[in-house]
């Protein structure tokens, strides 16, 4: 007898150690601007990072056993591909904060390692690519698409792309189809658009890497609460990154990637049709500075 329980288990393992790799090679794929700091920007980051480092080790009494397994950690963290992960995770959420604090609009968060550029184009009233029966319930995701200041805004896309009702990302994950619950959506000439998906599941973060490791030695947990991820744009706006959760839903309060804000939990209803849920949300872009 197949023991399926073993099967899928070493399924998502499998994705697990792929996807830490994955995600170092298409971030350094990605193009990105030129550091522009200068000298004394530098030497003050990357002093005071320093200093950080020191005061934990003079407070704590830091041993020479933990210094050596801090540093098999550090090699071992760059050997699995997962450098993009653990910044992500646990560095990102307040990169994001101070860049995005005095922005007006809707709130974003971090982005994660799982965007894909690319995604199919789909229009306003659309359902995301999946599969024939994709599992999960059903779920209509509606809202407009305007500037800050309430202007309309036609033609705005809106990326989307999310995990599956196993918590598993296609292009991150073995066996799903190239594009699967990723799309980009031109909202129609009221701003407005309407999608058509499946609500995705919380997941781990990879916990066969050394990401795993830490949070196992820690006693911490690997979960990411569901969501949807956005990436919303529209000409002379500021592009908004941003996930929304669903109330209610596991770990929403204790996300280990700490994303969460009040402004991004949705409060979905029965659907009409009695198939499912749907939700209206809207998204307020700031203007470009
Ligand atoms: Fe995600």
């Amino acid at each position: 007898m197949t023991d399926v329980t073993a099967e899928k288990s070493n399924e998502v393992k499998a994705t697990a150690a792929a996807s830490g790799a994955s995600a170092t090679e298409r971030f350094q794929a990605k193009e990105r601007s030129e550091a522009a700091s200068g000298k004394e920007r530098v030497s003050t980051l990357a002093s005071e990072v320093l200093a950080a480092v020191h005061d934990v080790i003079r407070r704590h009494k830091v041993t020479y056993a933990e210094y050596d397994a801090l540093k098999a950690w550090l090699i071992q963290v760059g050997l699995d591909g997962e450098w993009p992960l653990f910044l992500d995770v646990w560095v990102e959420h307040v990169v994001e904060e101070v860049n995005n604090e005095a922005r007006p609009g809707s709130k974003g968060t971090i982005e994660g390692p799982y965007y894909v550029p690319g995604a199919p184009a789909l229009s306003a009233d659309a359902a995301l690519p999946m599969r024939e029966g994709e599992s999960g319930t059903p779920l209509v995701f509606q809202g407009q698409v305007r500037s800050a200041d309430g202007t309309l805004l036609p033609g705005a896309l809106v990326d989307i792309w999310q995990a599956d009702a196993d918590g598993l990302y296609a292009q991150f994950a073995p066996n799903l189809p190239e594009w699967n619950l990723r799309g980009s959506v031109t909202v129609d000439e009221k701003g407005t658009f309407r999608i058509r998906t499946v609500e995705p599941a919380p997941y781990q973060i990879p916990t066969d890497g050394s990401c795993g490791k830490l949070i196992a030695a820690a006693g911490w947990h690997a979960w990411r609460p569901a969501h949807l991820h956005l990436k919303v744009s529209a000409p002379g706006h500021q592009t908004l990154t941003t996930q929304l959760y669903f109330r209610g839903g596991e770990h929403v309060t204790d996300d280990i990637a700490s994303a969460v804000k009040p402004e991004l939990v949705l409060d979905p209803a029965p659907a009409a049709d009695g198939n499912g849920h749907e939700v209206h949300y809207d998204l307020e872009l700031a203007p470009e500075q």
